[in-house]
């Protein structure tokens, strides 16, 4: 396991969703209420980019059919209407150190 900087804190304002690079991975980090989570990238539906996706009620929202997970450990919050239960993100350890935001990925 490696932690590996990926943004500055200053550059996520509450609410937002970047798509960022951690060693092989390819992650999003979310900014909620200040606090910040990283996950897969990809909606475990139908593969969209979550990084398209949208915090509301500090929970994240896939735009294209509305499946709902929780940022801070990738659970499954709520599947699309009219579907069956899906798989949870991957969800990834966040520190924040000297205004600098790092992920852990093995
Ligand atoms: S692709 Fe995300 S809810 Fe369908």
């Amino acid at each position: 396991m490696a932690w590996y900087k990926v943004a500055k804190e200053s550059a996520l304002k509450d609410g937002d969703i970047f798509k960022v690079n951690a060693g092989s991975k390819e992650l999003i980090l979310m900014n909620v209420g200040g606090k910040f989570y990283a996950t897969s990238h990809l909606c475990t539906h139908e593969q969209y980019d979550l990084a398209e996706g949208f915090i509301d009620d500090g929970n994240l929202v896939c735009p294209n059919h509305f499946a709902i997970f929780k940022p801070a450990d990738g659970s499954v919050v709520s599947p699309p209407e009219g579907s069956d239960s899906i798989a949870p993100l991957e969800s990834y350890k966040v520190k924040v150190e000297n205004g600098e935001v790092f992920i852990e990925v093995a």
